[in-house]
């Protein structure tokens, strides 16, 4: 199977079925992100244990296959790390996605390699880091209160 195939087949499966996708049902941080050039939005919720371990983490909204396909491994991938850690991974999705990090990067965060064949469409990165904004805003305010 072509890498490209690959890539398509994991965005699909992600976007047919969101992994935690709804709203966490206690007190929590909420915050909304929309990518302007389309008007679509997630809506994420988190919750962060006072060991700054993130113990659940859930999106809803509405976009295209790559937005909510991104947005549901980035519940994977975060779920159970410390703040700091998916403030890191955050950080290097973001610039990568932007063309400025090396893109093999994306190898060793499961799913997320699937990504890598966003980059080659300029148009459509703002599709796949628009959970990770929402992800970098919940965090900055589950820590902040801001
Ligand atoms: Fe709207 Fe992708 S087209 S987020």
């Amino acid at each position: 199977m072509a890498f490209d195939d690959l890539y398509q087949e994991i965005i699909l499966d992600h976007y047919r079925n969101p992994h935690n996708f709804g709203e966490i049902q206690r007190s929590c941080t909420i915050v909304e992100e929309d990518n302007p050039t389309c008007g679509d939005q997630i809506k994420l919720s988190l919750w962060v244990d006072e060991n700054k371990t993130i113990q659940d983490i859930k999106f809803s909204g509405q976009g295209c296959a790559i937005s909510i396909a991104s947005a549901s491994i980035m519940t994977e991938t975060v779920k159970g790390k410390t703040t700091n850690e998916a403030r890191e991974i955050a950080d290097t999705i973001i610039t990568t996605m932007r063309g400025e990090g090396e893109p093999d990067v994306l190898d060793e965060y499961g799913d997320l390699i699937a990504l890598k064949g966003v980059i080659q469409f300029p148009a459509r990165v703002k599709c796949a880091t628009l959970a990770w904004h929402a992800l970098e805003e919940a965090l900055q305010k589950a820590e902040t209160g801001e």
